[in-house]
C-alpha cells in the first residue's frame, strides 16, 4: 500500500511539473505536495537530508525518489570533481569546462543583458555535469583593495552589484539550476574570516552590504543563500538570528534554502533555530556522521530541544527548490558544456569587460598598417588563470593566453620579440605552529629587466602584461598591499625608457598602484581574470576590433591610505572584531565625500570614441515620495568608430540634516552608437530608490529635500546636471 502511494505521489510529481511553470515564492501546489511529501518521512530521513554526506552532496530519500542534491563551485565556472570528502582534484578525466571571465569582470561589463546570458551559460555547464546548485554568484561589496576574493565579487557599488546580480540569478535558475548567492553577509576579507566579527551600524548594513542579497531574494527569487564564515556582532554567520531568521527570512521573506560555507557550522541546537537550514564541508573526525546537523540534530529533536516542526520547515524549504528546479522531471534541462553559444558569450564578456584606463598617446588601438615589430614582455602574457591559489577554479577546457591572442591576430609579416620580464616567485617564511607563508618576492630579476630592455629597444612599439595572479590574489588570505608584485615597476620603468610607444596591461581582479607608472606610460589597459577567449578578446581590443566599454566597478585608489578602511585604520580588526568605521562611505563615496583624487574613479573607462552628452531632461521639477523620475538625455557618438557607452546616473541629497554622500549611482545604461548617430537615452529612478536607513525608526526614509541628478561617463567625467525635488 505504502508503495503504491510513493509510486503515485511520484507520479504526480512528473505530471504536475509537465503542466505548471513554477513560481518559487507562490506555488500552492508544490506546498501540497510537500505536506504530503513530509507526511511520509521518518525523522533520520529528514536530518539526512540537512547535512553533506560528501563535500559537494547532500542526501535525498530514495525510498520515495527524492534525489541526492549535487553542488558545485562556482563562480569562476563548473569545478572539476573533487575527493568526495576533501578539497583535492578527483582525478577524472571528463571533467573540464569553460572558464568564465571572473565577477569583477562581468560587473566591468555594466551589462545587464550578458549578466542574464552569462548565467544562462554557466548553469548549461552545471546541468552537463549534473549539478544542482552553483555556488554563486558572491556578492561580497569591496570594503579593501586588498581582499583576496575581491575578483569574484561585483565591486564596490551595491547598485551596480545588485543589477548584476538578479540577471545573472535568473538566468541560472531559468536552467533549473538553483543559484546559490554568497557570503552572507559581511565577509568582506579573508584576514581572520573563519572568526572575525564585523561591527557595523544598521545604516551602513542596510545601505552598502546587504542590497546585493536583498535584490538578490527580493527580484531574482534565489533559491539559495550560503552563511559566511565570520560573525556579525560576535555571533557566527550560520547561527546568526538577526541576519537570518529576522532580515533573510523574515523581512524579505526568503523562501529557499541556508547553506553553509564549507565548516562554516559552530552549533547544533543555536543554528538550527537562528536560520541555517544544511551544514556542508569537508568530512569531520568520525566522518558525515559527526556534523552539527547529523546524529547532534537527531538527539536535540529526540531530547525535545529542536521542534521536529523546525526540521520539517528546513525540508519544505529544501523540496521546495528541488520542485522548482525540476529535480523530479525527466524533461528537466540537460545541459552542454563549451558550446559555440557559451564561448561567445565568455568572449562578450571578455571583450567588454576590458578598461581602458589610459591612452593619452592614442597608441591605441594599435595600427598595423606599418607595424613591422612588436614586443611582448610580461610573465602574464602566458600566464593561466583558470587555476592558482585557494578555492574555486575551473579545469579549462581551453585558455587563450593573451600571447596566443596576439599570436592568433598578428600575421608573420609582424615580428614578435619575447620576453619574460619577470617571473611570479614566492619566498617561504616558516610559521612556528603553522603552515609555511608564501610572500611574494618583489626584487626584480635584473637579467631579465635586461633581456626585457633589449627586446623593447628592437621593436617598434611594446605590450607589457603586468598585475597579478590567482595565486597571488586568492581565497582565505588577502593581499600584503597594493603594490604590482614581483618587481614590476622597476620593469616598467626601464622598458618604457627605452621605448616609448609601451602599452602596459594590468591582469588583476582588484586596484594595484598605479600611480608612478601613469606619470610614464601613456597606455594603460585594465584586463581580468579574463576567462577562457581572455587572450582574443584582449587582442581584439588592442588592435581595435573590439571598441573598449568596460568601466571600472572600483575605485583605484593613488596609495593604499586613501581608501576608508585604510585612512581610518579600521583594517583587518582588533582582537578578533573589525569595526567598519567609514560607515557608509566605502569606495566612490569615500574619495568624493573626502575630496581625494583617485588614480581612476569608480565608473571611469575611456574608448576609442568620443560620446557628447546633451539635452538631460527630467518629466517633471517636483516628485511625490512614492513616484518615478523619468529622466532623458541625448547622446551622440563624435569619434571615429563604433562603440559602447555606459551612461551613468548618480544623485545626490543636498538635505544636509543626516550624512549622505557626494553622490550614489542610481541608475545606468549601456548603449551601441555608431560613429556619427546620435541616441536618445531613457532612464528610471523610483523615488523610494532614494531613500537612506534610518536607524532610530529602523525604516527607509525619502528625504523631502532637494536633489541633484548627475549623468557622466564616470563618477568624476560629470557631462550633465540637473535638479529637483521630492515633496
Ligand atoms: C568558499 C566558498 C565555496 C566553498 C566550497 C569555501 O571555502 O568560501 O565560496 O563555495 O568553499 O568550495
Amino acid at each position: 500500500m505504502k508503495k503504491l502511494l510513493i509510486f503515485l505521489l511520484f507520479m504526480n510529481h512528473y505530471l504536475f511539473q509537465i503542466s505548471c511553470q513554477s513560481t518559487f515564492y507562490y506555488n500552492a501546489d508544490y506546498e501540497t505536495k510537500i505536506d504530503s511529501l513530509l507526511q511520509l518521512m521518518t525523522l533520520e530521513e529528514k536530518i539526512n537530508m540537512l547535512h553533506g554526506n560528501e563535500l559537494f552532496s547532500s542526501l535525498g530519500v530514495k525510498r520515495l525518489n527524492i534525489p541526492d542534491l549535487k553542488y558545485t563551485d562556482g563562480p569562476l565556472g563548473i569545478r572539476e570533481e573533487q575527493l568526495k570528502d576533501r578539497f583535492a582534484s578527483a582525478g577524472h578525466k571528463n571533467d573540464s569546462a569553460t572558464f568564465f571571465p571572473t565577477g569583477e569582470a562581468l560587473a566591468a561589463t555594466w551589462n545587464t543583458e550578458l549578466a542574464y546570458k552569462y548565467g544562462v551559460a554557466m548553469a548549461q555547464e552545471a546541468r552537463a555535469r549534473n549539478k544542482d546548485i552553483l555556488l554563486a554568484p558572491a556578492v561580497n561589496i569591496m570594503r579593501t583593495p586588498l581582499c583576496g576574493r575581491n575578483y569574484e565579487y561585483f565591486g564596490e557599488d551595491p547598485f551596480l552589484a545588485s543589477r548584476i546580480v538578479v540577471p545573472y540569478i535568473k538566468g541560472v535558475q531559468d536552467q533549473n539550476v538553483a543559484a546559490c548567492v554568497k557570503h552572507f553577509a559581511l565577509n568582506n576579507q579573508e584576514t581572520e574570516r573563519s572568526y572575525v566579527s564585523v561591527e557595523t551600524d544598521e545604516r551602513t548594513l542596510r545601505e552598502i552590504y546587504l542590497p546585493a542579497f536583498k535584490s538578490a531574494v527580493e527580484e531574482a527569487e534565489v533559491y539559495s543563500v550560503m552563511g559566511a564564515y565570520n560573525k556579525f556582532r560576535q555571533s557566527y554567520l550560520c547561527e546568526n538570528e538577526y541576519l537570518l531568521n529576522k532580515i533573510l527570512k523574515n523581512e524579505w521573506g526568503f523562501k529557499g534554502i541556508v547553506i553553509s560555507d564549507w565548516n562554516a557550522t559552530h552549533s547544533t541546537v543555536k543554528s538550527a533555530l537562528n536560520g541555517l537550514d544544511i551544514e556542508m564541508g569537508t568530512r569531520i573526525e568520525g566522518g558525515y556522521e559527526n556534523y552539527y546537523f547529523a546524529r547532534p540534530l537527531l538527539d536535540s529533536v529526540k531530547a525535545g530541544k529542536v521542534d521536529e516542526k523546525v526540521i520539517d520547515e528546513k525540508i519544505r524549504r529544501i523540496l521546495r527548490v528541488m520542485y522548482n528546479c525540476k529535480m523530479f522531471d525527466p524533461e528537466r534541462e540537460k545541459g552542454s558544456i563549451n558550446t559555440p553559444e557559451i564561448s561567445e558569450v565568455v568572449y562578450k564578456t571578455a571583450s567588454e569587460a576590458i578598461v581602458l584606463l589610459k591612452n593619452d598617446k592614442k597608441l591605441l588601438p594599435v595600427n598595423k598598417t606599418n607595424l613591422k615589430s612588436i614586443a611582448i614582455i610580461g610573465h602574464n602574457s602566458v600566464q593561466k588563470h583558470a587555476k592558482g591559489g585557494f578555492g574555486a577554479g575551473v579545469k579549462a577546457r581551453y585558455e587563450i593566453t593573451p600571447l596566443k591572442g596576439l599570436e592568433n591576430e598578428l600575421t608573420n609579416s609582424v615580428q614578435i620579440n619575447y620576453a619574460v620580464g619577470y617571473v611570479p616567485k614566492y619566498n617561504r617564511i616558516e610559521v612556528p605552529g603553522s603552515r609555511p607563508r608564501f610572500v611574494a618576492d618583489n626584487k626584480p630579476d635584473s637579467a631579465l629587466v635586461v633581456e626585457a630592455v633589449e627586446c623593447a629597444a628592437i621593436s617598434d612599439i611594446v605590450i607589457l602584461f603586468a598585475g597579478a595572479n590567482r595565486e597571488y590574489e586568492s581565497e582565505a588570505r588577502d593581499r600584503p598591499d597594493m603594490k604590482l608584485p614581483f618587481g614590476q615597476y622597476e620593469l616598467i620603468k626601464a622598458v618604457s625608457t627605452v621605448n616609448p610607444n609601451t602599452i602596459v596591461v594590468i591582469t588583476g581582479g582588484a586596484p594595484y598602484e598605479l600611480t608612478e607608472i601613469q606619470k610614464y606610460v601613456s597606455s594603460i589597459v585594465w584586463s581580468w581574470f579574463n576567462g577562457s577567449e581572455g587572450g582574443n578578446a584582449l587582442a581584439d581590443v588592442l588592435f581595435g576590433k573590439i571598441n573598449p566599454s568596460g568601466k571600472l566597478p572600483f575605485t583605484i585608489p593613488a596609495l593604499l591610505d586613501d581608501s576608508p578602511a585604510h585612512a581610518l585604520k579600521a583594517f583587518p580588526g582588533e582582537n578578533g572584531t573589525v569595526e567598519y568605521k567609514e560607515g557608509i562611505l566605502t569606495g566612490y563615496r569615500w574619495f568624493d565625500t573626502k575630496k581625494i583624487e583617485p588614480s581612476y574613479c569608480f565608473g571611469h573607462g575611456l574608448s576609442y570614441s568620443d560620446f557628447e552628452y546633451s539635452d538631460l531632461r527630467l518629466n517633471k521639477k517636483k516628485y511625490e515620495k512614492d513616484d518615478s523620475i523619468y529622466i532623458s538625455l541625448k547622446i551622440k557618438n563624435t569619434g571615429n568608430y563604433n562603440g559602447d557607452e555606459v551612461v551613468q546616473v548618480y544623485v545626490k541629497n543636498t538635505n544636509s540634516k543626516v550624512l549622505h554622500p557626494e553622490k550614489e549611482l542610481k541608475a545606468f545604461k549601456k548603449i551601441h552608437l555608431n560613429k556619427g548617430k546620435e541616441l536618445k537615452v531613457e532612464l528610471t529612478i523610483h523615488t523610494e530608490d532614494l531613500a537612506w536607513f534610518n536607524e532610530k525608526t529602523m525604516s527607509w526614509k525619502v528625504d523631502e529635500a532637494e536633489y541633484e541628478i548627475i549623468a557622466g561617463s564616470s563618477s568624476r567625467d560629470i557631462r550633465l546636471k540637473g535638479n529637483f525635488s521630492i515633496k
